[in-house]
């Protein structure tokens, strides 16, 4: 899903890694927090030829991901990987001009303490990019007629349903990065993705299955059977339907160490 992501809607990456060069012109050092399969190690490794990326992970199978993409792409050179639970405390070994924290920091027990860890192992100087979704990935048109097999309004109530068990919850996370010393800016970046229709219904079947499972018995009958429909082999199915529109919307933080 996290490739599908990168794949589709990918371009927040393109505006996010040229916002962060515009203000980190020549990091040598690059630390991806969190990397996951590795699309923003890939994005900065591409941003920053001269600069050396770790991608940092709990999860071996995620870093293994990562090495074999900056293989494929021809970077793998520059890309290092660094096993690390941050649960337990930042690596004592792991120092960087330039730090990203892509959809991770939300994820961590205790990000507070963190990003103070980070804080201390930027370089003078050194730069901390954190960005989150702001909004869950959306497939249907904003407009849908009512009276068809989907009411109008389905993914948000959805959305709504998925924030209320704690899905992609964060705060905003300026005050948290201003008290570990950081000053902050911040931008949005609203994405539409461009895709063939059968990436899109890919994406949105990935999605909206995972979605469906953590919903059983807690959305609104009528909305758990609109999505049935939408998973189904009928003509209102995902890859029958020629309306698909992947959207999403990201935050990022610029956090400067003085
Ligand atoms: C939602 S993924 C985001 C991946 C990638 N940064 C992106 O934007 O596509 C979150 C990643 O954070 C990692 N993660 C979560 N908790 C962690 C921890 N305590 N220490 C290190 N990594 C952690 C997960 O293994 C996962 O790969």
């Amino acid at each position: 899903m996290l490739d599908l992501d990168a794949l589709i809607l990918g371009s927040y990456l393109e505006e996010a890694t040229a916002w962060t060069a515009e203000l980190a012109p020549a990091p040598a050092s690059i630390i991806d927090v969190g990397a996951g399969s590795g699309a923003g190690t890939l994005a900065l490794a591409r941003r920053f030829p001269a600069a050396k990326v770790t991608a940092l992970d709990r999860s071996p199978g995620m870093l293994a991901q990562t090495l074999a993409s900056a293989e494929a792409a021809g970077v793998a050179a520059r890309v290092a990987t660094l096993e690390a639970d941050l649960n337990e405390a930042w690596p004592a070994s792991a120092s960087a001009d330039l730090m990203w924290a892509s959809s991770s920091l939300h994820e961590l027990a205790d990000p507070e303490r963190t990003m103070a860890e980070m804080f201390a192992a930027l370089n003078p100087g050194g730069l901390l990019m954190v960005v989150e979704m702001d909004s869950l990935p959306s497939f249907l048109p904003e407009s849908l007629p009512g009276g068809g097999a989907i009411e109008p309004g389905l993914e948000a109530r959805l959305h709504k349903a998925l924030a209320g068990s704690g899905w992609n919850q964060y705060p905003e996370w300026t005050a948290g990065l201003e008290r570990a010393g950081f000053a902050v800016e911040r931008r949005h970046f609203p994405t539409e993705g461009s895709a063939t229709p059968e990436l899109a219904a890919r994406y949105a079947r990935t999605f909206l299955r995972r979605m469906a499972s953590a919903l059983a018995g807690t959305a609104a009958p009528a909305d758990l059977a609109s999505l049935e429909v939408l998973l189904g082999d009928g003509p209102d199915s995902l890859e029958r339907r020629a309306d698909l529109v992947v959207r999403g919307h990201r935050t990022a933080w610029a956090a400067r160490k003085p």
